[in-house]
């Protein structure tokens, strides 16, 4: 008996996260507020999903199609206390568009707060959990995006805003109805620490904004220990800088830290710094939901978010986020080196420059790279430029070159011992890398 007990721990998979069944990688997708905020309907909906069908991007990952704030009337109603999808702007009832989206093959998400409102003043779902959430799962709802607004004051300790999320996650859970939880809770009360077992993935940081660098009062934070003031108007370098030893709570046996849904395609940023934002959000782990109109996309910006080799990253079963290795002074910013292994041995490794100048020619040490794996120093490693596809054989380092507020990123296979390279004495005696 005992020892068939202790066998059948052994061999039972490890998880810490919410046991719903979803989550295994950061999910992918469109959400409409980035770029059409309140001004949301059927048609608005629809086409966008028709038109990542039609871009195949629905093929290459990106399968939740979530509506954000603005979807009811202002009222629940008075009789039933349901929220009431507003007729004006889904004529044909909420749940045949729904039905559309599923049929195209998406999973469909919902936008509902932990409070008395949502962020928009539509009625949120604080003390009315199990009621919206029956009947979000009534409308087969796969992906539920909870936001902080109008939290009556719920919030200001870990505890208090564990219970206000929780109770959320019960009702669903009690739904039987599988439903991607996705907390939006601004990285307010160390929300790495403990969203883990209620929820699927959540927000480290305040809200984007379609910008690389630019200062702004309204995301007044710049570490990431900002415990009740995560605003907005935040640039992708701020969340990128707050966010990165955030993620490191996250993985594929708890979540994923979300880093808000992508600006690629709203036009606000050049296409190297799109590059830049991409590939960040891939190897971080972030959940990847653009936030454009995906019909008028163009594209340039289209090929971005295809990248299948970025989003394989992004999408590796078991790995975790990358680790910002080190951040150096450049002209006038930061070049920041991150690496990260993946499931099937190969790493990732990613050299952002964060300075209005190129970066030329520097040399990146391996000991840099696999700081905690140093047995992998003795290979050469076949290292392919993820966006420009060129592949290197490299020994020791690697060499980067990088256009002003852009990235290069490489997946690096490994490839030979050293000691079975007849120039690896010779190697040795040139070290050159700096
Ligand atoms: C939805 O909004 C778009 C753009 O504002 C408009 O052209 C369209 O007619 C609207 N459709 C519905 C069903 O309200
Ligand atoms: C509800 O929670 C239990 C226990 O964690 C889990 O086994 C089950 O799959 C969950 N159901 C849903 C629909 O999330």
């Amino acid at each position: 008996m005992l020892s068939c007990s202790i066998l059948i721990l052994a061999i039972a998979p490890v998880i810490w996260a919410l046991d719903n069944g979803l989550g295994k990688t950061p999910p992918m997708g469109w959400n409409s507020w980035n770029r059409y905020t309140c001004d949301i309907n059927e048609t608005v909906i629809l086409n966008n999903a028709e038109a990542m069908k039609e871009l195949g991007l629905l093929k290459l990952g990106y399968n939740y199609v979530i509506m954000d704030d603005c979807w009811s009337k202002r009222q629940r109603d008075p009789k039933t206390g349901r929220i009431v999808p507003d007729p004006e702007k889904f004529p044909n009832g909420i749940e045949n568009m729904i039905e559309k989206i599923h049929n195209m093959g998406f999973n469909f998400g919902m936008y509902s707060s932990a409070g008395k409102y949502t962020c928009a003043g539509y009625p949120g779902s604080l003390g009315h959990e199990e009621i919206d959430a029956k009947m979000f799962a009534e409308w087969k709802i796969d992906y539920l995006k909870y936001d902080n607004c109008f939290n009556q004051g719920r919030s200001g300790s870990p505890l208090i805003s564990y219970q206000r999320y929780e109770a959320m996650s019960d009702a669903l859970n009690k739904t039987g109805h599988p439903i991607f939880y996705a907390l939006c809770q601004w990285g307010e009360d160390q929300v790495w620490n403990w969203a883990s077992t209620i929820a699927n993935s959540w927000r480290v940081t305040g809200d984007i904004y379609d910008n690389f660098n630019r200062y702004d009062i309204r995301c007044p934070c710049e570490t990431y220990d900002c415990p009740s003031l995560q605003g907005y108007h935040c640039s992708i370098m701020n969340i990128v800088n707050k966010a990165t030893p955030l993620v490191q709570k996250a993985g594929p046996n708890s979540g994923w830290g979300d880093m808000d849904m992508l600006e690629v395609g709203n036009g606000g940023m050049s296409f190297d710094e799109y590059i830049t934002h991409f590939t960040m959000w891939a190897i971080l782990k972030s959940p990847m939901i653009l936030g454009n109109d995906v019909s008028s996309m163009s594209r340039e910006h289209l090929a971005i978010v295809s990248n299948p080799d970025v989003i394989a990253v992004n999408q590796d079963v078991g790995s975790a986020p990358a680790n910002r290795m080190w951040k150096k002074h450049f002209v006038d910013g930061f070049v920041h080196l991150f690496s990260g292994s993946l499931s099937n041995g190969d790493w990732v490794v990613a050299v952002v420059n964060e300075a209005t100048e190129p970066l030329l020619e520097m040399n990146i040490a391996f000991s840099d790279i696999f700081t905690d794996n140093h047995d992998n120093e003795k290979y050469t490693w076949v290292a392919k430029d993820l966006w420009t596809k060129e592949t290197t054989t490299a020994a020791r380092y690697l060499t980067a070159n990088v256009v002003p507020h852009g990235t290069q990123v490489w997946r690096l296979q490994k490839s030979m011992h050293l000691s079975h390279n007849k120039n690896y004495w010779v190697s040795l005696d040139n070290a050159e890398y700096e």
